[in-house]
């Protein structure tokens, strides 16, 4: 953490890395913290004073009395689920408004939005992306035709816009025939949540970082999804419609890249995806089961299974370049606990040709294996590095080795003190 500067703490393979259990240990060091894509879409598990809270749109610094939250331009907001997540957060005793400002350049979703992310899947059939249901594409797609609504809007002659693309989506969805759907209940809790956003304060929020950058403080960008989710640079067209990836937070909170310092990288030491999409790691057996029951690998936003399979080193490198990750961060190393052996996948393989760089068309692909023995000790009590099994040490060397990037912090349980500094 530098003074003046801004980190990125960013999930770099499908999202669910775990970023929930770091975020306090990272949050306490920096002035402000900033979300700069995404929106409900994200679940941030976090444990905090011994509750379990679920963030979605609201930065991970809010639970701390001296910090800044800010949700940047980058993000889009549902204002009926702001208001239930904000509102979970008051009752439990975090005053939020004076400690979160809100972008007045960060897009709404609509209602109509929602039904039109549904109406979109059934359209594709087969090809479904999976997506959340929360109408992140439909109102990136909005954003990005010039006809969507911002969070300013809200303050000057609000109603008349939203009818305007309100009608708008309703055209949209006679023409796909998706008319089977009744949002008079959610759209009078939406509009409920534009109001309770009037008391947030919405202001230029590129604007204030700038001025705290250069006073000297210290921002953190809390990254949400994955770098493989990224619009660009993920495996499009399963990927979700913001930018992910540290690129994304020069866009999403309107700072120069020259502002960036340390970018963390958060996998795990294995490999999970939710929703649909090219996977060459995917194991169907029995293994993919134990490591989704041990790792409990269930979506937080939707309960969907996590598919899970190995470590994919492929995905791993491609996302530390984009990125230009300094730091790497394992977490659920503990999972791995029980197995005999463990695969890590280091290429991929497709019609007698083998590849270690990131395949545009990840479809199709397998992946090539090598196999590191496994450690065979429950890790969640161990507190130093120098307490790790052999093996487990082995497997971090090889891990850092392969990647070219130092693993600075592992996680070996869900504990707050199994953060391991190395
Ligand atoms: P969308 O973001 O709802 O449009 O979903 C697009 C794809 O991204 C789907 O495969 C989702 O399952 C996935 N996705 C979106 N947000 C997250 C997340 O926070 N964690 C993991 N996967 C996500």
């Amino acid at each position: 953490m530098t003074k003046g500067k801004v980190d990125a703490l960013l999930g770099i393979v499908f999202g669910d890395e775990g970023k929930g259990k770091v975020v306090d240990f990272f949050t306490p060091k920096y002035d402000v913290v900033a979300r700069f894509a995404g929106g409900p879409n994200a679940g941030h598990t976090i444990i905090f004073e011994g509750k379990k809270f679920v963030l979605r749109s609201i930065p991970s610094g809010i639970f701390d009395e001296g910090k800044l939250n800010i949700i940047g331009n980058g993000c889009v907001i549902a204002p009926d689920l702001f208001m239930a997540e904000a509102h979970e957060l008051e009752v439990a005793g975090y005053s939020l408004t004076e400690r979160l400002h809100i972008s007045r350049r960060a897009h709404l979703i609509l209602p109509t939005h929602r039904v039109l992310d549904r109406a979109y899947e059934a359209a594709k059939g087969k090809a479904k992306v999976g997506t959340t249901g929360k109408g992140i594409g439909p109102t990136y797609s909005d954003k990005a035709a010039r006809i969507g609504l911002r969070v300013g809007d809200i303050l000057h002659d609000f109603e008349n816009k939203y009818a305007i693309l309100k009608a708008r989506h309703e055209q949209i969805l006679r023409d796909l025939h998706f008319t089977d759907y009744d949002i008079a209940e959610e759209e009078a809790r939406w509009m409920e949540g534009v109001e309770y956003m009037k008391k947030f304060q919405l202001t230029d929020t590129e604007v204030e970082i700038n001025r705290y950058l250069r006073e000297g403080k210290s921002v953190l960008a809390e990254g949400a999804q994955g770098s493989l989710l990224d619009i660009d640079h993920g495996t499009y067209p399963f990927v979700s419609s913001s930018s992910t990836t540290a690129g994304g937070v020069c866009t999403g909170l309107g700072v120069a890249p020259s502002s960036i310092d340390r970018v963390f990288g958060i996998f795990k030491a294995y490999s999970t995806r939710v929703g649909a999409g090219p996977f060459p790691v995917e194991l169907f057996d029995e293994t993919g089961e134990e490591i989704r029951r041990i790792g409990n690998e269930f979506g937080a936003v939707t309960g969907r299974n996590r598919r899970c399979g190995w470590i994919d080193l492929v995905a791993l490198k491609y996302a530390i370049m984009i990125n230009g990750v300094t730091d790497l961060v394992m977490m659920k190393s503990d999972v791995l606990d029980s197995f005999e052996t463990i695969k890590v996948c280091t290429a991929y393989t497709k019609d007698g040709i083998t590849t270690t760089d990131m395949p545009y068309d990840t479809e199709g692909w397998q992946a090539v294996y090598e196999e590191l023995p496994g450690w065979k000790t429950p890790l969640d009590k161990l507190r130093r590095e120098s307490d790790f099994p052999p093996a487990f040490t082995a497997y971090i060397n090889y891990l850092e080795q392969a990647l070219e990037t130092p693993i600075k912090i592992v996680s070996v349980s869900p504990d707050r003190e199994a953060t391991i500094i190395r």
